[in-house]
C-alpha cells in the first residue's frame, strides 16, 4: 500500500465549470484516483476554487457586485457540480480562507527571508482615464509570440507565453479601451533566475513527463528564466503580509499554487490529525501527481517547483500529466468564447456516468479534441449503449431468466482459460495505461473487452442452447457473469454509478468499492442470487437546437422581412391598429404602434416580422405575427430590414431558423437590443463584442444578447446586411 498526492488545478470561481474542466483537469485526477483507491493506495486528492485575482475581479465589476460574492458564488456552485459528477475528493477547499492566507503568507514572509523574493521598481500598466494600475485582465492586446489578439497582460492562452509590463502590441484598457500608459510601482519580485541550473537538473529525469510538458518547460528554461513580480497593485486578494504595503495583494498565481499545500493542512486538521498532510509532501517515496490543463504548464513545471526548491523540505511534482484542451469547432472551450457547456445545466439532463464517458471517450491527452452535440450523442448511443450496456443487460437479464442465479461451471477448462486470460490481458493493458495516466487507451481497452463479449455471447447462442443442454448453457453463462463483473470493475474509475448497479445485479455482497480491484479475477459464488436487472444506460437523444452556439435562443425565434400593405383601426380598441403584412404571405397583425405611427406612414413600410408566435386573439381580432420595434420610452421606433430585402426573406443572422411555433412569454425571455457600431464592436449601453456585419459605422443595429452580461452579440442580419434602427434610437434600448 503506498500514499499518493493528487493535486488537481484550482478552477476559478468566477463562472460555473464546464466541459473544458472537466476535460482538461478534473476528471483524469478522479479516474486516477479512483483507480489507485481500488488497488488499496491511499490517494490524497485536494483542489479547490481559486478565488483571487483579475478574473474574479472583472466578472464582479460586470455584474457590479463584490468580489466575494462572485467567489463565493461560483465556488458553491462549482463545488456542488464536482460533487454531483461524482468526482471524489479528499477535500475541495478556496483560496479566501484563513486557513490559506495564513500559509500564503508564511510561505511568501519564509521566501523573503531566504532571499528568494525582493522588491523593485516596476512599469507597470496604467489607465489615465480609470485612474488605476491594470494588472493581468485588466488589459487585452495582441501577443507578440504568436498573434492571437486576445492576449490577456499577465498571459496568451493560446500560446502560453507569460507577460511582463510593456510586451503586449496593441495593449487596451478592458474597460474604457484606452490605451494605457506604462507608470512606476513597486512590487515583489521572485528570484526565478537564481532556481535556473536546479530547474534544469530536476528536470532532466522527467522522462515520464508527456512529451508536450518536457518540450514546453525545456523552452521556458532555455529561454532562461527572468525574476517575475508576484504582488499586484489591486485590493482583492491575499494582502502582502508587511508593513506598507497597502493596496497591495499577492498575485493570484503565487496565492493559488500554495493551495495544494494549504488544502492538504486544511485536510489534516479536519480529519483531526494536523500533521497528517506531512506524510503526504515530505516522504521522498511519495510521488505527487498534478492534474492541469496545458495553459498552466508553466506555473506547475517552474514557478511551483521553485517556490518548493525555495521553502525546501516539501515533495517537488512527480508527474504533471497537462491535457490539452477541448475545443469547440476549433476554438477553446471557455465561456469566454462564448461556447460554453456548463456542468450545472448538462447534470440536468444527463447522469453523471454518461458525461463521465463522453469526457474520457473523448479526452484531450495528446491533442486537442473537438467536441459536438453529434459527437456526444453518437459516443453514447454506439458505444457506451450499444456495446457495454447491451452486453451488460443480455448477460444479466438472460442469466437472470433462466436461472435467477449464479450457474455452476461444468465447462471445459480451455473454455475457462479462454475467458479468464481475456480478462487478465485486458486488465493488465489497462494497469499499465493507467499508471501512466493514459486515459483514453485504458477505457478503450475496456471497451474492446465488452466487445469480445458480445462477439462471444454470440457464438455461443444462449437462446438456442438452453433449449439443448441446460447444464452447458449455465457453464458458458458463468464465464460471461465473470466477465460483467470484470467489467465493472475495470470501469469503475469512470462509471462509478452503473458499476455499482451491475455488482448489485450480480448479487455481491458489500460494495464494489469496499471488494478492489482484486475483484477483477475473483471466483462468483454458484447459487449466489441474482437480482432482477435493469439496463444500465439508455440511448440519448440531443435536441437539435441544442445549442451549438451559445445563440441557441435567437434560433427559436423565425424572423422574416415584411412590408405593410394596409393599416385600418381596430374595431374594438382604440390604441391597436390592424395591419396586413406581405411576409411572402399575408398574414393580419395587431400592433400597439398607434401613438408613434400614423395609418399612412405605416403603409408600404417595411417592417422584420416574427412569423412563428403561437396566433393570438387580440380583442377580438387574430393576430399572426409581430414587428418588431425599438422602445426607449419617450421614442418607439419600427426596425427595418437589411436594404434591398423582399418580403418573406429571412433574416436569420446566419443561423438556423426554427420550424416551431413559439409562446409569446417565450419571446418576452429573449434579450434584443439596440447597438451602435464603434469599430470593431458594439455599444449595446457597454461594449460587446459583434458576431456578424459590422461595416455600417456609428449606424444602430438590432442585436441579440444570450445573456444580460453576455459578451458577445449577435446582429440581426440577412445575407444583404443587418437589421437597422432610427439613429435617434439609444444603445442599449429595448426591441420587442
Ligand atoms: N485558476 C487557474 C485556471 O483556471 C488554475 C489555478 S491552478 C493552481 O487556469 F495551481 F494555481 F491552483
Ligand atoms: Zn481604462
Amino acid at each position: 500500500m503506498a500514499k499518493v498526492l493528487v493535486c488537481v488545478a484550482w478552477p476559478y470561481a468566477n463562472s460555473p465549470i464546464h466541459l473544458g474542466h472537466v476535460a482538461g483537469s478534473l476528471l483524469p485526477p478522479d479516474l486516477f484516483s479512483r483507480y489507485r483507491r481500488l488497488r488499496g493506495d491511499e490517494v490524497l486528492m485536494v483542489s479547490g476554487s481559486d478565488q483571487h485575482g483579475t478574473p474574479i475581479t472583472v466578472r464582479a465589476e460586470k455584474e457590479k457586485v463584490t468580489p466575494l460574492e462572485v467567489a463565493e458564488r461560483y465556488h458553491e456552485i462549482n463545488k456542488k457540480a464536482i460533487e454531483d459528477l461524482d468526482i471524489e475528493f479528499s477535500l475541495f477547499t478556496k483560496t479566501h480562507t484563513e486557513n490559506h492566507f495564513r500559509v500564503v503568507s508564511d510561505v511568501f514572509l519564509d521566501l523573503l527571508q531566504k532571499g528568494c523574493l525582493y522588491e523593485k521598481s516596476t512599469l507597470q500598466y496604467y489607465c489615465p482615464s480609470c485612474q488605476k494600475f491594470l494588472p493581468d485582465r485588466y488589459v487585452e492586446g495582441i501577443c507578440p509570440a504568436c498573434g492571437n489578439e486576445k492576449a490577456r497582460g499577465d498571459q496568451c492562452e493560446r500560446c502560453g507565453k507569460t507577460f511582463e509590463g510593456g510586451e503586449l502590441k496593441e495593449a487596451k484598457c478592458v474597460h474604457c479601451i484606452t490605451v494605457p500608459e506604462l507608470r512606476e510601482t513597486k512590487h515583489h519580485f521572485i528570484k526565478l533566475s537564481a532556481f535556473q541550473e536546479r530547474l534544469i537538473d530536476w528536470v532532466k529525469d522527467k522522462q515520464h513527463w508527456r512529451p508536450s510538458v518536457q518540450l514546453f518547460t525545456q523552452n521556458w528554461l532555455e529561454a532562461g528564466l527572468e525574476d517575475r513580480p508576484i504582488t499586484r497593485d489591486m485590493e482583492w486578494g491575499v494582502p502582502v503580509p508587511l508593513p506598507g504595503q497597502d493596496g497591495k495583494v499577492i498575485y493570484v498565481w503565487f496565492d493559488a499554487v500554495i493551495g495544494y499545500l494549504s488544502a492538504s493542512m486544511e485536510w489534516a486538521q479536519r480529519s483531526g490529525d494536523p500533521d497528517a498532510w506531512k506524510a503526504y509532501w515530505t516522504d521522498p517515496q511519495v510521488r505527487s501527481y498534478y492534474f492541469l490543463g496545458k495553459d498552466n504548464i508553466p506555473f506547475h513545471t517552474i514557478i511551483w517547483p521553485a517556490i518548493l526548491m525555495g521553502r525546501g523540505g516539501l515533495n517537488l511534482p512527480y508527474d504533471v500529466p497537462a491535457n490539452e484542451f477541448l475545443t469547440f469547432k476549433g476554438d477553446k472551450v471557455s465561456k469566454s468564447r462564448g461556447t460554453t457547456i456548463d456542468i450545472p445545466s448538462l447534470l440536468k439532463r444527463y447522469e453523471p456516468d454518461i458525461i463521465r464517458y463522453y469526457v474520457a471517450a473523448n479526452m484531450p491527452e495528446n491533442k486537442d479534441a473537438d467536441f459536438s452535440w453529434e459527437d456526444f450523442e453518437a459516443k453514447i448511443n454506439n458505444e457506451l449503449v450499444a456495446t457495454l450496456g447491451n452486453y451488460y443487460h443480455r448477460v444479466l437479464s438472460f442469466t437472470y431468466k433462466h436461472f435467477g442465479e449464479v450457474p455452476e461451471f461444468k465447462g471445459a477448462s480451455e473454455d475457462r482459460e479462454e475467458m479468464m486470460s481475456a480478462i487478465r490481458e485486458a486488465r493488465d493493458a489497462a494497469e499499465d495505461a493507467l499508471d501512466g495516466c493514459h486515459f483514453k487507451r485504458a477505457l478503450k481497452t475496456i471497451m474492446d473487452l465488452a466487445q469480445f463479449g458480445n462477439r462471444h455471447f454470440d457464438s455461443v447462442g444462449p437462446w438456442a442452447l438452453i433449449k439443448k443442454d441446460r447444464e452447458q448453457c449455465g457453464s458458458a453463462l458463468y464465464l460471461h457473469l465473470m466477465l460483467v463483473k470484470a467489467l465493472a470493475v475495470l470501469s469503475s474509475p469512470y462509471l462509478p454509478r452503473s458499476s455499482e448497479r451491475a455488482w448489485k445485479f450480480l448479487g455481491q455482497v458489500g460494495t464494489l468499492q469496499q471488494a478492489g480491484w482484486s475483484a477483477v479475477e475473483a471466483e462468483l459464488p454458484a447459487h449466489q442470487k441474482l437480482n432482477e436487472p435493469k439496463p444500465l444506460f439508455s440511448k440519448i437523444e440531443v435536441e437539435k437546437n441544442e445549442g451549438d452556439s451559445v445563440f441557441g435562443g435567437f434560433e427559436t425565434l423565425n424572423l422574416k422581412a415584411g412590408r405593410i400593405l394596409k393599416a385600418r383601426d381596430h374595431p374594438n380598441a382604440d390604441s391597436l391598429l390592424l395591419l396586413e403584412v406581405d411576409i411572402g404571405k399575408t398574414i393580419q397583425v395587431v400592433a400597439g404602434l398607434k401613438a408613434y405611427y400614423t395609418k399612412e406612414e405605416m403603409e408600404g413600410r417595411e417592417v422584420v416580422v416574427v412569423s412563428n408566435l403561437k396566433p393570438a386573439k387580440l380583442r377580438g381580432e387574430q393576430s399572426q405575427g409581430m414587428l418588431l420595434a425599438a422602445d426607449a420610452g419617450e421614442i418607439v421606433k419600427l426596425v427595418s430590414p437589411p436594404s434591398g430585402s423582399r418580403p418573406g426573406d429571412a433574416v436569420s443572422s446566419g443561423l438556423k431558423q426554427s420550424d416551431r411555433v413559439i409562446e409569446f412569454k417565450d419571446f418576452q425571455k429573449l434579450i434584443l437590443r439596440v447597438a451602435e457600431v464603434s469599430g470593431d464592436h458594439l455599444d449595446v449601453g457597454r461594449a460587446v463584442k459583434a458576431k456578424g456585419p459590422t461595416e455600417l459605422k456609428g449606424r444602430k443595429v438590432v442585436v441579440y444578447l444570450p445573456s444580460e452580461d453576455a459578451e458577445e452579440a449577435l446582429v440581426l442580419s440577412s445575407e444583404r446586411g443587418p437589421v437597422t434602427v432610427d439613429d435617434a434610437m439609444p444603445g442599449g434600448a429595448t426591441v420587442r
